[in-house]
Order: C-alpha cells, then sequence, then structure tokens
C-alpha cells in the first residue's frame, strides 16, 4: 500500500482518482483538512476497502510513526502543503510552518521508519515529493523554459518555502540515503480546483455576474497542465523515476492570464450563454497587481518524455473545456466549497 498526504486537496485528489481507476492497491490519505481540504472530493470512495482517509498534520511524527508501522507502506506521496500564492503574501506563517517545519518533521518520521526495514525494503521504499516550477522564478519572454538544473531562485513566501522543503528532501537523500524522487510541476488546473485559484474563480464569478480580476496588466504567462496529466506524471515517477532525480512536469501550454480568462469568457458564451446576449468577458475587471508577481513561467517536460515516456493528453483547449463541463456539473460541490471561510477570504483579497 501507498500513504499520500494532502490527499484532500486538489491535486491529491485526483490522484486518488487516477490511482484507484488503475490498481486495488490501498491508499492511506493523511490530510490535515485545512480550508483546502475537502473530503467531498473523495466522496466516491466512501465504504471501498482501499481507501482511507486520516485527518492529521505531516508534522506530527506520533501520528505519522504509528501509521507508518501499523501500514508499512511501500512508498509515500507528499502533497500537503499550503499552496496559494496570494494567501502567502497575506500570511506566511502556515507556510513555513507546514511547507517547511511540516516536511521535515515528515522526512524525519519516514526516515525512521524506512531504517527499520530490510536491505530489499529499503531499497524499494520511495519518498516522491510534490513541488512546483515556482521555485525557478522568473523568465523573461525569451528565456528557455526551465529545466532541472535552472537554479532556484524563488520570489513569494510560497515560492520560497516550497523551495526550502526541495532543499531538505535533496539533503535527506544525499545524507541518509533516503530514496526521494521530487517533481516540479507548472500551473495545474480540472476537477476540484478549490475557487481562490484564477481559472475555478474565473469561472464562477463569471457564472455569478461578478467581476473577473485581473491582476495588472494580464500579461503574466504560466504553462497550464491538465490535473489528471499531472497524476499521470507522478505514478509514471513513483514508477520508474531515477532515485534522488528530480523532474520537471508541464503542459507545454504557455498562455497569458488574459487570454486564458477571454477563452473561459468565449467556451462560457457558447455552453451557457447570457440571457441579456451579452459575452461574460464584459465582466473583466483589471485590480491591483499581486505584489512580487512573477512575470512568466514555463517547464521544459524533455526529461520525463524522455526517460520515463511520459507527455501530456490534454491540450489547453480539451483541458479547459472538461473543467469547464465539470464545474457546470457539480453545482453541489461549488455550493458547499463556496460558503464559509471562503466568502471571507474573497472579501478580504478583493475587498
Ligand atoms: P491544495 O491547497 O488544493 O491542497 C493541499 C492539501 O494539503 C489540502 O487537502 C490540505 O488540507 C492539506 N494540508 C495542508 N497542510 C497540511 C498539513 N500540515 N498536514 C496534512 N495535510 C495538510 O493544493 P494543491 O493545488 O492540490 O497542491 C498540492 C501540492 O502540489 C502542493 O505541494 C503544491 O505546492 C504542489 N503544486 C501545485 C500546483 C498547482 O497548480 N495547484 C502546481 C505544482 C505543484
Ligand atoms: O506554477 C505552479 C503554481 O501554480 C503552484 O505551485 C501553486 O500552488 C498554484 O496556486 C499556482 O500558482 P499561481 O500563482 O500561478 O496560480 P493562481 O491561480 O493563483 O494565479 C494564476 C495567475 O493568474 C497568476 O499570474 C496570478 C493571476 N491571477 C490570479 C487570481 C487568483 C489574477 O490575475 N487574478 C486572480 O484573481
Amino acid at each position: 500500500m501507498i500513504i499520500v498526504t494532502g490527499g484532500a486537496g486538489f491535486i491529491g485528489s485526483n490522484f486518488i482518482h487516477t490511482w484507484l481507476e488503475q490498481t486495488d492497491e490501498p491508499i492511506i490519505n493523511l490530510d490535515k483538512l485545512t480550508y483546502a481540504g475537502n473530503p467531498e472530493n473523495l466522496l466516491v470512495f466512501q465504504g471501498d476497502k482501499r481507501y482511507s482517509l486520516v485527518q492529521g498534520d505531516i508534522g506530527d511524527r506520533t501520528l505519522v510513526t504509528r501509521l507508518l508501522t501499523e501500514h508499512r507502506p511501500r512508498a509515500v506521496v507528499n502533497f500537503a502543503a499550503e499552496s496559494h500564492v496570494d494567501r502567502s503574501i497575506h500570511g506566511p506563517g502556515e507556510f513555513i510552518t507546514t511547507n517547511i517545519n511540516g516536511t521535515f518533521h515528515l522526512l524525519e518520521s519516514v526516515r525512521g521508519f524506512w531504517e527499520t526495514l530490510t536491505t530489499e525494503a529499503k531499497q524499494s521504499f520511495r519518498f516522491l515529493h510534490v513541488s512546483t516550477d515556482e521555485v525557478y522564478g522568473t523568465l523573461t519572454p525569451d528565456a528557455p523554459p526551465f529545466s532541472e538544473t535552472n537554479p532556484y531562485e524563488p520570489n513569494s513566501p510560497y515560492a520560497a518555502s516550497k523551495a526550502a522543503s526541495d532543499h531538505l528532501v535533496r539533503a535527506w537523500h544525499h545524507t541518509y540515503g533516503l530514496p526521494v524522487l521530487t517533481t516540479n510541476c507548472s500551473n495545474n488546473y480540472g476537477p476540484f480546483h478549490f475557487p481562490e485559484k484564477l481559472i475555478p474563480l474565473v469561472i464562477l464569478n463569471a457564472l455569478a455576474g461578478k467581476p473577473l480580476p485581473i491582476y495588472g496588466d494580464g500579461q503574466q504567462v504560466r504553462d497550464w497542465l491538465y490535473v489528471l496529466d499531472h497524476a499521470r506524471a507522478i505514478i509514471r515517477v513513483l514508477e520508474s523515476g531515477n532515485v534522488g532525480d528530480t523532474y520537471n512536469i508541464g503542459g507545454n501550454q504557455e498562455k497569458t492570464n488574459l487570454s486564458v480568462v477571454q477563452t473561459i469568457c468565449s467556451h462560457l458564451d457558447a455552453l451557457r450563454p447570457k440571457t441579456d446576449g451579452s459575452s461574460y468577458s464584459d465582466q473583466i475587471t483589471f485590480v491591483k497587481d499581486r505584489p512580487g508577481h512573477d512575470r512568466r513561467y514555463a517547464i521544459n517536460a524533455s526529461k520525463i518524455k524522455r526517460e520515463l515516456g511520459w507527455e501530456p493528453q490534454e491540450t489547453f483547449e480539451s483541458g479547459l473545456k472538461q473543467t469547464i463541463k465539470w464545474y457546470l456539473d457539480n453545482q453541489q460541490w461549488v455550493e458547499h466549497v463556496t460558503s464559509g471561510d471562503y466568502r471571507q477570504w474573497v472579501q478580504k483579497q478583493y475587498g
């Protein structure tokens, strides 16, 4: 069996869906259930013997050690993190606690368990750390996309905390021999994406007749990857990645924020036309820029393609259509996540 952390969040829950579609190997999800963790993402697995959720913190060594010794997983996949850049600007403390200290405690718990294994089990064990392209900083318009050898130049508190966690993972391999793998992925989108992030926020604000906030001039570039392609990439790295290596994962789909928002509006115009005949793009509103806003991210994913045979199955067009359809079809999920704490966040960030 394997243990994932942060599996009730956006990418982790899509990973669990992909995992259980492919295999009967059991999976335990250790998740603190912060505002971003939503057990409803995994409702279809209620009563499924292959899946269980344990509410807890990756920094709780007693709990993590108990889980490891009781269940004896062959791998731990670490998704758990505070993940939203804007929140890291308002309050970086939680990012240091979970992304840095939490990863440290998790590594120590896993190392303690791993050291009790037989030589053979030690060799086949894996700790896979899920990280981000933001650790590499920002690119100028003509610079080549980030490869695994780019220097780390994180610019936001979120990116700095993820960079620190990557360094810890690297050190636990070099110093203690823990068999680690690290993945650095570009921007994901798809089902179960919490609507504080650009794509789900714009879909839901558009349908609610609210402004579609674009930071600054909207010419910042992100490299978008459909979340199920990311889940498939992580499974490939877990199966066949070279121990101690990092793998960059990206969609090769660079888009400006403004063009992403305009594309969402034109899909919605076709799928859910407004009664007054106007376009959703009339709701686009330019707002104050994010402090320290990185201008461009782009990933060179040639290593994972060459060594592990992974490449994305979805284009931005095909993935975005499925995503918009998912939000239109899952009103109940939307209603549940957009109540309570979420409203307070929107008020604080957008006024
Ligand atoms: P998310 O915010 O949707 O989910 C994070 C999950 O971690 C939540 O379920 C939350 O409850 C849980 N969690 C938070 N703190 C915890 C703790 N201390 N102990 C246990 N669980 C805790 O994030 P996401 O977008 O699914 O991202 C998952 C991982 O992938 C993160 O490490 C993130 O840095 C990385 N990543 C995200 C993207 C993206 O575009 N979203 C891209 C590349 C990498
Ligand atoms: O690159 C990978 C990263 O992608 C992950 O590591 C992060 O966890 C994930 O949140 C994401 O970070 P971004 O900051 O790129 O994503 P976000 O959806 O917050 O913003 C995407 C772009 O859109 C960014 O340039 C900021 C802009 N934006 C965002 C919001 C929420 C707006 O213009 N308006 C908005 O309201």
